[in-house]
């Protein structure tokens, strides 16, 4: 594991080719219930360049008139998102170090030309917890400053299999994904990056009994 910056942690190589594997087809089948949809930028309804979708409670959408936000149905077909499945929530009892589920599963979708802008996670009640992400596919440029737009940013490649772990101070530092690196990987048959980010949205309830 490496830590970087802020506490940020990159665990390279964190899952198997096989559990990759399993973790793609285990995606396919949620795609089947929850497809892939076009988010939209807040106020200007600019198209992003990823596809998304999500499992869990809750899941994180975009659109022009609501903006940024969690909400427990596909925006679309109005279903409720899938569950988390096991495997994933393993994933997450592993690495996260936080003693709570997460509630939402975003799963972006890169072709060989989407990006993402410089960004921090903060639309959760929760910033205790930390965020964990996956990387499935070709690799990508991954870009992680401070706190601050403005503050200083380390890049680094990561590839499938790569675990990220946003964490302490790092929790609510910018990051983003410059750029995929087409090719650089046979896991998606037909290229691209997946990304799995599995948040805690809401406070943890200090209640044991009423
Ligand atoms: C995100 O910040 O939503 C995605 C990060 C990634 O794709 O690695
Ligand atoms: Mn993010």
């Amino acid at each position: 594991m490496q830590v970087l910056p802020n506490g940020a942690k990159w665990i390279p190589g964190f899952l198997t080719r096989e559990a990759q594997e399993n973790l793609v087809e285990t995606v396919r089948e949620i795609v089947k219930s929850a497809p892939l949809f076009v988010p939209k930028m807040p106020k200007t309804g600019k198209e992003m360049s990823v596809r998304m979708t999500n499992c869990g409670s809750l899941g994180w959408v975009t659109d022009k008139e609501n903006g940024y936000r969690y909400q427990t149905t596909h925006p679309v077909n109005g279903a409720p998102w899938p569950d988390i499945p096991n495997s994933i929530l393993r994933i997450w009892t592993e690495i996260s170090a936080y003693p709570h589920d997460p509630e939402a599963c975003l799963i972006n979708f890169y072709n060989q030309n989407a990006k993402m802008g410089l960004h921090q996670d903060r639309d959760e009640d929760d910033f205790e917890a930390p965020v964990v992400s996956i990387s499935l596919g070709d690799s990508c440029l991954f870009r992680v400053g401070e706190t601050t737009r403005t503050g200083r940013t380390t890049s680094f490649k990561l590839q499938s299999g790569d675990a990220v772990i946003l964490t302490g101070k790092s929790r609510l530092a910018f990051h983003g994904v410059e750029k995929i690196y087409p090719d650089t990987s046979t896991l998606l048959k037909n290229g691209g990056r997946i990304n799995l980010t599995l948040r805690r949205v809401t406070k943890p309830s200090n209640l044991t009994s009423i």
